[in-house]
């Protein structure tokens, strides 16, 4: 079917001492969908993302991308690997791993060079996403010298401007300031009515009713544990207790400290 992006049949994944990742995952993904992935550290999510942006080859199952199997083509056809980056784009959870030219302006127009895009073209692109993530003023600074939200932008704007139709974003809002978190998921949002596919790994329980239409939870065995609307998982206390999903606040009253859980839903007191 057309309109199938991903299709993960039974995927397995180990890294190497065999450590396990990700242990039968059966997932389907379809153009224009909005997804959260959640779920406690270590239950997989990063693990997903790279092996839907074929950065990582299942050993056990198949992942298969618009219609074509993902294998290590990556290595040996290079024609087809340019044409799944010009469609899948992965923003890293660590900006660090993406920023790696000596400015952000070089940042920017890596990955459209390294794809053929005219240096005209390139110059256009750099120029509209710059706008977009508010990072004009950003762009002859050196990448590793920015503070933590601005490294977040120009990694986003380094995807953007290749311009996919899948979008995987691994905590795109982890230790932002509210502004910012503000604006990704408005970036987010606009994204996905413009038609892309948005996949987003997150523990941030507060976002997902505006980034997903969909959440899958994984769960401590490494597998989908829940799928369903945002509402449904999220008002599920005992469900989100169970893995490890509830924040746990430490307050101070009159002197005397006790522990609360508080629902995403909830108004933080
Ligand atoms: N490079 C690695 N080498 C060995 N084990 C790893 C590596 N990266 C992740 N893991 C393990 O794989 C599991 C899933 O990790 P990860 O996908 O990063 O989870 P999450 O993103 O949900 O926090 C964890 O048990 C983690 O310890
Ligand atoms: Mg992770």
């Amino acid at each position: 079917m057309s309109d199938i992006v991903f299709e993960l049949t039974e995927v397995h994944y180990s890294y190497p001492g065999k450590f396990p990742a990700l242990c039968g995952i059966d997932l389907t993904v379809r153009s224009g969908e909005k997804i959260a992935v959640i779920g406690a550290n270590g239950t997989g999510k990063s693990t997903l993302l790279q092996l839907l942006d074929g950065l990582i080859f299942p050993h056990k199952g198949q992942v298969s991308a618009f219609g074509e199997r993902l294998s290590e083509w990556a290595h040996t056809d290079e024609n087809a690997a340019h044409r799944f980056r010009k469609r899948v784009g992965l923003v890293f959870q660590n900006a660090d791993i993406q920023l790696f030219c000596p400015s952000v302006k070089e940042d920017i127009a890596f990955g459209p060079l390294q794809l053929g895009f005219s240096t005209k073209e390139v110059e256009r692109r750099l120029l509209e996403v710059s706008g977009v993530l508010d990072i004009r003023h950003l762009l002859d600074r050196v990448p590793h010298q920015l503070s933590i939200g601005e490294k977040r932008r120009v990694a986003i704007a380094s995807v953007l401007a290749i311009d996919p139709d899948v979008y995987l974003f691994d905590e795109p809002t982890a230790g932002l300031d509210p502004s910012t978190v503000r604006h990704i998921i408005d970036f987010i949002v606009e994204a996905n009515l413009r038609g892309k596919t948005i996949i987003t790994a997150t523990h941030d329980l507060h976002i997902i009713g505006e980034i997903a239409d969909t959440v899958y939870v994984f769960g401590r065995n490494k597998q989908i544990v829940r799928e369903g609307a945002p509402e449904s998982v999220l008002s599920d206390r005992s469900f989100l207790e169970a893995n490890n999903l509830v924040h746990i606040h430490r307050h101070h009253h009159n002197s005397k400290e006790h522990l609360h859980q508080h629902m995403p839903l909830e108004p933080h007191e």
